[in-house]
């Protein structure tokens, strides 16, 4: 099946009270790995693709080219958006152009009024090709791929100036950052995302930051409107730690271990168990 914008997935994910995961890729191994766990069960699913990890992935007609040809050979039937993760405006522009099916333009750094200026025009170049986009107001605190966020709670009147201009789905920050949370992190601001969903109506809402949120605030979080969660981090770390024991056991000195398939092969099925835990405490199981 070929490339989806994200807007009917959303728009099904609220309705029904579940959650869509988007889960970051940073090579071939990172792809595979969600597609597949996608299929198998029967899930939708988001590629998330920062600029950072486009331009290791050696730019976006790069990425398009590879996702495409797994949507193929793999013969992934589930639906599956590729979209950008906080695009530039002129990223968000690139994005479109090279054959993403969905992208955010994350204008929360901008004062209010030039984010709206900026998302509305992302939205007349998408909407004419079907592309769903994400906008945001209120940043999401931490840092990723070198963009670092305060961390600001959104104002409700706000999101609904942005969605009224025609966005797919919005982020707004209610308290959550990137990376892993502070030991003295102070949780999730409910009340704010309550105020918001009321403000928004109908429009899924995005909950970035997903790694190391405990599973009841997740739960809340998609009761009250949350239909699009971000893992990014929790996939690196499960890598790494099953690439490190792999390692540590000597596995690589033994035979051909050192063989890249093998060497990376831990990593992937480490990815394919959390991106699959995700699905599972999102609700998005059986309902592609
Ligand atoms: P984490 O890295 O904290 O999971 O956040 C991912 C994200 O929000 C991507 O935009």
């Amino acid at each position: 099946m070929a490339l989806v914008s994200a807007k009917e997935m959303l728009n099904k994910a609220k309705e029904g009270k579940y959650a869509v995961g988007q889960f970051n890729i940073n090579n071939l191994e990172w792809t595979k790995a969600i597609l597949l766990t996608a299929q198998e069960n029967n899930s939708p699913v988001i590629l998330g693709v920062s600029e950072g990890a486009g331009k290791y992935m050696c730019g976006y007609k790069t990425i398009v080219g590879m996702v495409n040809g797994m949507l193929e050979e793999l013969k992934i039937t589930v639906p599956v958006a590729l979209h950008l993760d906080h695009g530039s405006f002129e990223g968000a522009k690139a994005c479109i152009e090279a054959g993403f099916s969905s992208v955010m333009f994350d204008g929360s750094h901008y004062a209010i009024e030039e984010n709206i200026q900026k998302t509305k025009e992302i939205i007349e170049i998408a909407s004419s090709k079907g592309i769903s986009v994400e906008a945001e107001v209120g940043s999401i605190g931490g840092e990723e791929d070198g963009v670092i966020g305060a961390g600001e709670v959104a104002d409700p009147a706000e999101c609904k100036q942005i969605a009224d201009l025609g966005v797919t789905m919005l982020a707004a920050g209610i308290g959550n950052i990137h990376g892993v949370y502070p030991e003295n992190w102070a949780g999730l601001s409910f009340e704010t995302l309550e105020k918001i969903d009321n403000s928004v109506g109908t429009m899924p809402l995005v909950l970035h930051g997903g790694t190391g949120i405990p599973a009841d605030m997740i739960k809340k979080a998609i009761s009250l409107g949350v239909s699009k969660i971000n893992v990014n981090t929790e996939c690196q770390l499960a890598f790494a730690a099953a690439t490190r024991k792999y390692v540590e056991e000597g596995k690589d000195l033994q035979g051909k271990g050192f063989d890249p398939r093998k060497l990376l092969a831990p990593g992937f099925e480490a990815i394919k168990a959390t991106v699959k835990e995700k699905m599972e405490l999102f609700g998005s199981i059986n309902r592609a």
